[in-house]
């Protein structure tokens, strides 16, 4: 089959690797009609994921038709439409019983090797590196689903692949970002990213009741399809986003903000981003965490930081002294996504959102490689690339 695979640095191939096949009776294989390209894949493509090898199969964002299931698997037949969650989960696990899938402890491998840098492991992922298990990702034409009598849910018939694929990750994320704000009548949510995932966590901050959505980013359009849905928008390059976040909060803060960038915040932000920048390139620091730092100052007393742009090691300069003695809350995951399903299914069907809305691109599994750069520079108005194997 055709797969886009990994090979360093800014180094993505369409080529052809072997097809996949039932490794357990709770597999199953599906034939995958659309996947997308997601802010996660971009860390990859930089380098900045380890323990990646050449030729790893990458992505993460994947639905299609299964078209075979292992035996012990009652739950999927050939033929059904389904989306798969971009966490690899067992559910029968202490983590996945109580609805924490994404922290399974039975789906990666690889879980002594990050327990080392991270102290324990989370669950596998598809398609990202061999600290998550190296499973084999989602941008190709067929892809090994384990455990898939719990991760994919069914696509009803009334619903196209581009208004479900979203369910992967992005809207699932977007989603939690928002119910992690435990938003209240009358609330401010200050969201910095109008990425996809930003997007997502626009959306649901109103679908949950937000008063107020400001939007934080540089790029025209991204800044645009944040004031379509009626968000109030601020570009970091032309205005001081702390100065004006106090302007437009009687000097308080946001009552949450989310973090929707993580570490590839864009060094231009100012001298924090910009010593970020060097200490990471000569390996002094990990991460970047501009954005975080902006948000724990923007974030009123005993508000909420709510953290889904990923970060990956030890982060330098975070204000835990305004955090602590203004009582801050923080929360943060890799989405769970399994225990959002059944609930974003039924919005979408209900018509309460359509997250195709954030698709710029569409094409074949060969234009990949190029697209990755599209996405990367936000060339062509690109926000969120959808692939058609
Ligand atoms: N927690 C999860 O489960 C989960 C799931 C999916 C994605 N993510 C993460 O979410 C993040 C966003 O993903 P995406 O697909 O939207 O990626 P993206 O790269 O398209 O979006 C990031 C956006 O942040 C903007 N930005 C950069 N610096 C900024 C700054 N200083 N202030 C405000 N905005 C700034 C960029 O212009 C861009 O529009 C990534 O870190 C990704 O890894 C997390
Ligand atoms: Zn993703
Ligand atoms: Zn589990």
């Amino acid at each position: 089959m055709k797969a886009l695979t990994w090979h360093g640095q800014h180094d993505i191939r369409c080529e052809s690797v072997p097809d996949p096949t039932i490794e357990d009776g709770r597999d199953a294989i599906i034939k995958v009609t659309a996947c997308a390209i997601c802010g996660s894949d971009l860390h990859i493509y930089q380098g900045s994921i380890p323990e990646m090898e050449s030729g790893d199969v990458i992505g993460h964002e994947a639905m299609g038709e299964v078209v075979e299931v292992g035996r012990d698997n009652k739950a999927l037949k050939v033929g059904d439409r389904v989306v798969v969650p971009f966490t690899i989960s067992c559910g029968e696990c202490f983590f996945c019983q109580r609805g924490f899938y994404s922290g399974c402890e039975r789906s990666n491998p690889d879980s002594a090797k990050v327990s080392k840098l991270w102290g324990n492991s989370p669950a596998g992922l598809f398609g990202y590196s061999h600290l998550l298990g190296g499973y084999r990702g989602g941008q190709a034409e067929y892809l090994r689903v384990p455990f898939a009598d719990i991760g994919p849910i069914k696509v009803p018939d009334g619903l196209t692949d581009e208004q479900a694929l979203f369910l992967s990750d992005i809207f699932p994320t977007g989603y939690m970002a928002a119910e992690f704000c435990n938003i209240q009548p009358g609330d401010t949510i200050a969201i910095w990213g109008c990425g996809p995932v930003g997007q997502m966590a626009i959306r649901s901050a109103f679908l949950l009741g937000a008063e107020r959505v400001l939007a934080i980013d540089t790029v025209p359009e991204r800044l645009a399809l944040a004031r379509a849905a009626g968000a109030f928008t601020l570009d970091y390059l032309e205005e001081d986003v702390y100065d004006r976040i106090m302007d437009l909060t009687r000097g308080r803060g946001a009552d949450a903000c989310i973090d929707a960038v993580g570490t590839e915040a864009d060094p231009q932000a100012s001298w924090d981003s910009r010593w970020d920048r060097i200490k990471v390139a000569t390996f002094m620091g990990t991460d970047r965490p501009h954005v975080l730092r902006q948000a724990i100052h923007c974030c009123r007393n005993f508000g909420t930081v709510s953290i889904v742009g990923v970060y990956g090691g030890f982060l330098d300069k975070i204000p835990m002294g305004s955090a602590i003695n203004r009582g801050l809350t923080f929360r943060m995951a890799q989405t769970p996504v399994q225990r959002y399903l059944p609930e974003l299914m039924r919005r979408i069907e209900n018509g309460d959102i359509d997250p195709s809305f954030v698709i710029t691109h569409r094409a074949s599994l060969e234009e990949g490689p190029a697209l990755y750069e599209t996405f990367r520079e936000k060339k062509d108005g690109c926000i969120k690339v959808v692939l058609k194997p």
